[in-house]
């Protein structure tokens, strides 16, 4: 399972137009297992193509002679100034993509002037990252059986300067992934933080090693309560990724988050949830303006972008095509992909007749809602 080394140069010099070309440059590159792991979802798959067919039957209403001379993206998460509100969504093992992995990352999303946050499962250490470069870095958190190790993995991310604490919160257990069943899908020899990955894995059970991995060390008996553990042992601010319904995301405010993540872990864990741009609405209604909400999944476009900002988004994440980005051209790749979603976006609100953030409003989309 070796990249292509040779072809991802030959391909070095094409120019990519858009963020699906760097995907199909990635499947080249990367090795089956490997690409298979980063684009594949759970079971049929059925919610992976929701989450891109959902933005495509929103439609815009745009407004004319608007002066858009000036188009402006610059907006805020928790306080920090970012230069357009696109981040990058945490994601695991990227060392599998490129050897450089996080810290590839980080240094592109500083020289973007976004937000890494950066994955649980991570094949640079918090230190590498913290090290290599002045990006505002939030940090993903999974919790283990094993308290104390997500307790240390809290105090170092504090420690080294990180932002705040992404919770995941819909991952009990992992998702059912056939493609990594199929493939058996090993996380190579790589130190996965702690060296977390060499806890001994079973390979006599079937199942990829992923899966069996985390059904050994994910704490399946996380609650609602574990949220006041998590405030107990951080000054930090806390996001809770996973939300999909008013009811949770009420929850969470009232357990006192800093902000929600809409998020269906890009159709990784439980198919036929809805994509999460469909529940969007809802969640931002019940949240009340009370705390910041974000979105993930799908996002393929800065229409996309615009359409997630329009219906009370505060900023999205991007999961995969980051992944692409630096599968096919490292620290470069994914500012690449950042800096096309965010050209993008800027086009769109030019042309829907927005000339700030504060401007793009539901009015501007029609959704399946309105045509009801
Ligand atoms: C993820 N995601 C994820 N989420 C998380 O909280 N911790 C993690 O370690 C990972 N790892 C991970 C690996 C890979 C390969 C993917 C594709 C995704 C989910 C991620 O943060 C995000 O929710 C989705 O990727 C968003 O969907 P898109 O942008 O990939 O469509």
């Amino acid at each position: 399972y070796v990249t292509n080394y040779r072809l991802r140069k030959k391909h070095m010099t094409a120019e990519l137009v858009n963020v699906m070309e760097f995907q199909e440059l990635a499947k080249k590159v990367l090795p089956k297992m490997y690409y298979d792991y980063f684009s594949g979802g759970a079971e049929d798959e059925h919610t992976l193509r929701e989450n891109v067919e959902a933005f495509r039957r929103i439609t815009f209403q745009p407004r004319i002679l608007v002066d858009v001379s000036n188009v402006n993206l610059s907006s805020t998460i928790l306080g920090y100034n970012i230069s357009a509100p696109i981040i990058i969504a945490p994601t695991g093992m990227l060392k599998l993509a490129h050897p450089e992995g996080e810290v590839a990352t980080a240094r592109a999303a500083a020289l973007c002037n976004t937000i890494m946050v950066m994955s649980f499962s991570s094949t640079c250490t918090i230190e590498e990252v913290a090290s290599s470069c002045n990006a505002i870095r939030f940090f993903q958190l999974y919790v283990y059986r094993r308290r104390d190790v997500s307790y240390q993995l809290v105090q170092r991310a504090e420690r080294y300067g990180f932002k705040a604490i992404v919770l995941t919160a819909d991952t009990p257990r992992l998702g059912r992934r056939e493609r990594d069943i199929k493939n058996k899908m090993v996380p190579p020899p790589l130190k996965i933080l702690e060296g977390l990955l060499s806890v001994e894995l079973d390979p006599e059970k079937g199942g990829s090693k992923l899966e069996n991995f985390a059904a050994k060390t994910m704490d399946p008996s996380l609650n609602w309560k574990d949220v006041e553990w998590l405030k107990s042992i951080t000054n930090l601010p806390i996001l809770i990724k996973g939300v999909l319904t008013a009811e949770d995301a009420r929850k969470a405010v009232e357990v006192g988050v800093a902000g929600i993540i809409v998020s269906n872990h890009g159709a990784r864990q439980l198919d036929y949830v809805p994509a999460s741009i469909s529940v969007l609405e809802e969640v931002v209604e019940a949240v009340n303006g009370e705390v910041p909400v974000l979105l993930d999944g799908g996002i393929r476009r800065g229409t996309d972008v615009f359409k997630a900002l329009a219906l009370g988004a505060q900023a999205v994440l991007i999961g995969r095509p980051m992944v692409y980005g630096l599968a096919a051209k490292g620290e470069y790749g994914v500012r690449r992909v950042t800096e096309m979603l965010r050209d993008e976006l800027e086009l769109t609100m030019a042309l829907t007749g927005c000339s700030s953030l504060e401007d793009i409003t539901m009015s501007h989309v029609r959704t399946e809602r309105d045509r009801l």
